[in-house]
């Protein structure tokens, strides 16, 4: 059977991942997280002083992108049955998903050259199609001729909730716990969505040609089959 690329793109915390890692074991593709690509390089900036809470310092940033001092890749784990991340040699994957980061990413995601550098690995990755993509702009500007996209959305509050779960499912201990706040997830989910449709390079968009999946009431299950679904009508057409 043909091979395509599949573009899954839409706001944070919508569960984007979830359902794209699962159509990818489906269907037997590689799965690309892009977020974590984005949060690497957050991890890396506020490791090395380059993101103090003044904000970024751009010129050492680019200074260390441009020499080559970021290298993000991916394994598969089989025991998770997804790919960590890692972050020069280094498994980052569950630092990167810390509120930190999560807190710190959109600023980087914005800088240009970040993205040209994300954006530029990303198209190598798909090189051989026979992949599933998650992010922001990967119907847009990563790959603007994938055979299919999807734009996926749910209300902040919903999107705020299923963060909320996540993290207090994460939690190793009673201060991580109490810590915890709805209202601030809220509040992160909505900055986020702001930053993310706002900046001026690949701001978060729907494709002209994208199918919009609004799951808010879906379940996980329900999201599987509608994507399985449009995945087999597309690719029949391949
Ligand atoms: O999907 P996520 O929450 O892990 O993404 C982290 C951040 O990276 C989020 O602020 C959006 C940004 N991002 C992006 O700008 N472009 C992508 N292709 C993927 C993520």
């Amino acid at each position: 059977m043909k091979k395509i690329i599949i573009a899954i793109d839409g706001h944070s915390s919508c569960g984007k991942s979830t359902m794209a890692k699962q159509l990818a074991k489906d269907i037997g593709y590689v799965y690309v997280d892009t977020g974590a690509m984005y949060r690497a390089v957050t991890l890396y900036a506020m490791r090395n002083g380059m993101y103090p809470d003044a904000g970024i310092q751009e010129e050492e940033l680019k200074a260390a992108v441009e020499a080559g001092k970021i290298q993000i890749s991916f394994k598969f784990n089989a025991e998770t049955g997804r790919p960590d991340t890692y972050l020069n040699g280094e498994k980052v994957e569950d630092e990167i998903r810390q509120m930190e980061v999560s807190n710190r990413v959109s600023p980087v995601a914005a800088l240009p050259f970040v993205r040209a550098l994300l954006t530029q690995q990303q198209q190598e990755m798909g090189k051989e199609k026979g992949i599933v993509m998650d992010g922001r702009d990967i119907g847009t500007a990563v790959f603007p001729q994938a055979e299919m996209k999807v734009f996926v959305t749910a209300s902040a509050r919903v999107r705020a909730q299923r963060r909320f779960d996540e993290l207090m499912g994460k939690a190793k201990t009673q201060e991580e716990l109490a810590a915890l706040n709805y209202e601030e997830v809220l509040k992160n989910v909505e900055e986020r969505d702001y930053i993310d449709s706002h900046r001026e390079v690949a701001p978060l968009r729907q494709a002209e040609d994208a199918l919009v999946l609004d799951n808010s009431d879906m379940t996980r299950e329900e999201q599987s089959a509608w994507l399985l679904a449009k995945y087999q009508e597309i690719v029949a057409k391949c």
